[in-house]
């Protein structure tokens, strides 16, 4: 059963404070962006390769594909739209034929193993729709706009989300088609509106989301660390 992935990159990267857009600045000599895409390459299970892009980059993008050695026949760079759902739902629309199963993923996360891709694309085979996520550690303070703690919230059944994201295809487009005017900013979140129960799957410390350029610092670390 194959999967498709949706790479999304189509974010303007801004709190990075760089001329380009995050996803494109290199980590360890390779762009963030190669490298949120090469552990998806490794996986057998993976059929289509989608990367969606701010229009004004899909021939930029499509020449660091190449260069890269990243252009095979499933792989496709796609223009993205305003939100991140929209750049998913981009995506979505380029599903090949035949592909049941999709999963998403940030242009953002360079560091995600093909290990956990196979555990949340197992968990959608089996559940119909899962989330890489990782236990809250720290203490959580709701504030308000004093800045004065309104409540400690208790952390035990809190998760951070990370991706992968998945679901069966149909699962997806139809939380898509009915939710379209709400603000999420995850896929999870409109399937759980949508009321398709979401599997938690444990996902990785080291898989983080690429923001500010102390996330670059840490990646490159953490990189260091992983090689030795
Ligand atoms: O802004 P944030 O870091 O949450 O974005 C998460 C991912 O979604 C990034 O990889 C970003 O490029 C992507 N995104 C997108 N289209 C948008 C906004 C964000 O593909 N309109």
């Amino acid at each position: 059963q194959h999967a498709a992935v949706i790479i999304v990159a189509a974010g303007s990267g801004t709190r990075m404070g760089a001329a380009m857009p995050k996803q494109y600045l290199a980590l360890a000599g390779t762009p963030i962006l190669v490298r949120s895409i090469v552990p998806f390459t490794r996986c057998s299970f993976i059929g289509q390769i989608i990367v969606v892009v701010p229009a004004d980059r899909i021939e930029q993008t499509t020449a660091l594909l190449a260069e890269n050695s990243l252009n095979g026949p499933a792989m496709s760079v796609v223009a993205g739209g305003r939100r991140r759902q929209d750049s998913v739902s981009c995506g979505l629309a380029a599903v090949a034929d035949g592909i049941d199963i999709v999963l998403v993923h940030d242009g953002a996360r360079p560091l995600v193993s093909p290990q956990l891709i196979e555990r949340c694309y197992r968990e959608v085979v089996a559940s119909g729709a899962a989330i890489a996520a990782v236990p809250v550690k720290d203490t959580v303070k709701r504030g308000n706009a004093e800045l004065h703690i309104a409540a400690t919230v208790d952390r035990s059944s809190l998760w951070l989300a990370q991706t992968p994201q998945g679901a069966r295809k149909h699962l997806l487009v139809d939380a898509f088609d009915r939710l379209a005017d709400r603000d999420v900013t995850d896929e999870a979140a409109l399937l759980e509106q949508a009321g398709t129960p979401v599997r938690l799957v444990h996902g990785e410390e080291s898989n983080r989301k690429i923001t500010g350029p102390e996330d670059l610092l840490l990646a490159e670390s953490i990189m260091a660390t992983q090689s030795s």
